[in-house]
């Protein structure tokens, strides 16, 4: 069911997918102030194992100290040197790769070499600089923003979907990258839509009929929930794996958008995880995880099943999404030349909820949400059935 019952307006302009300024305006209204996914607890399982990342330029290093996890600007007070140029690695103190120095896990310095020759220290010896952090489910989350809300606040739709099973049930299939030329908007608003399953991927993801949809709209997000069409064949045999690894798991699609940038798709004993980081104007990064239900008492069988079905699902994603980056290319040019103002479908209402948010962020109102006012379903329509 949707919330819509009329078509609604195209709120964005084509030139606000390649604008520079529209661009530099998103960042600093909608992406630095955000929570950012990072990695997942496999990225750092054990007591001293760290990852390193960017994000958005800004070099960071999660670290695992007795279970918890914490995030550092990666970068020394002493000399300015990265604490680590390693992807990832263990180390049984956080310490710094140049010159040595020490630290605690509050950040602040423990134990520098030759610490006599610092003296007089003022104001105490140096701290690191330290980040926000959260986890939920398998998922770590960084917000170089300290004003940023929590994430408990705005995940509180969407947090079903970690809070289901506790976070040590999903094991991680694979991880993997895409740099796309098109800029964030474009695959976020093809990842919401499913008006064009029958025409891309025609035999890789269908949902049954129409009416059997549902979407959500929240001020943080959106939510559809679908039914996935597969030949009887295959809905037997994915209800008999997931029948040996999680007994009376949804089979329902249920696809959670957390504006601006990150999605959640579980289906069945599968979470798929996927973040979108605008490069550029015209260009943007996604990164992309698939987990897989562990069976809550594990066997030597419900392992392999879950290492099997994490392979079958990596594969049949990486399908789809290699069908969707397809278009890219050409919806970018599109953008780039387009005279129309476009329009958007009941069915495409997930589209215009993030134009929605993208506008409000943005401070932009274009002539298009002038001139149209939707009507949901829930209020009375005049000329219904007109066009
Ligand atoms: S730069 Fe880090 S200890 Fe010198
Ligand atoms: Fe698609």
């Amino acid at each position: 069911m949707f919330v819509n019952k009329t078509k609604l307006p195209h709120l964005l302009l084509p030139e606000h997918y390649s604008s520079q300024s529209q661009y530099e305006v998103e960042m600093e209204a909608m992406f630095r102030p955000q929570w950012h996914w990072v990695g997942s607890l496999h990225d750092a399982p054990g007591d001293g194992d760290f990852f390193t990342r960017e994000l958005f330029g800004v070099p960071i290093l999660v670290r695992n100290h007795q279970g918890a996890y914490h995030c550092f600007l990666n970068v020394c007070p002493h000399r300015h040197s990265t604490l680590s140029s390693e992807c990832s690695g263990n180390s049984p103190t956080l310490k710094c790769q140049y010159h040595g120095w020490g630290f605690n896990v509050d950040g602040s310095s423990g134990r520098i070499p030759d610490a006599k020759n610092f003296r007089p220290m003022s104001g105490g010896p140096e701290c690191l600089k330290k980040f926000a952090l959260a986890v939920h489910g398998p998922l770590i989350f960084v917000s170089l923003d300290p004003s940023c809300p929590p994430l408990t606040e705005q995940f509180a739709p969407f947090a079903s979907v970690t809070d289901e099973f506790s976070s040590d049930r999903w094991a991680h299939a694979e991880t993997w990258h895409y740099d796309f030329p098109a800029n964030w908007k474009v695959v976020a608003e093809n990842t919401v839509e499913s008006y064009h399953l029958e025409s891309v991927h025609t035999d890789s993801f269908r949902f049954e009929p129409e009416d059997a949809i549902e979407h959500e709209i929240h001020d943080g997000g959106t939510i559809m929930r679908a039914t996935i069409k597969s030949s009887p064949w295959s809905t037997r045999f994915s209800n008999w794996v997931t029948t040996q690894i999680q007994p009376g798991c949804s089979p329902q699609y249920r696809m959670h958008h957390l504006f601006p940038h990150l999605f959640l798709m579980r289906t069945d004993v599968m979470l798929q995880v996927m973040v979108l980081m605008p490069t550029s104007p015209t260009t943007c990064r996604v990164t992309v995880s698939v987990f897989v239900l562990r069976r809550e008492h594990e066997t030597i069988w419900s392992k392999w099943l879950t290492r099997f079905w994490g392979r079958v699902k990596t594969s049949a994603v990486k399908k789809i999404l290699a069908e969707d980056a397809s278009l890219y290319p050409g919806i970018q040019t599109g953008m780039e030349h387009s005279p129309f103002k476009g329009c958007v479908s009941t069915r495409e209402e997930l589209v215009h909820a993030l134009q929605n948010h993208v506008a409000e962020k943005c401070g932009l109102r274009s002539e298009a949400s002038r001139d149209e006012v939707p009507v949901r379903v829930d209020a009375p329509v005049s000329n219904e059935g007109g066009r």
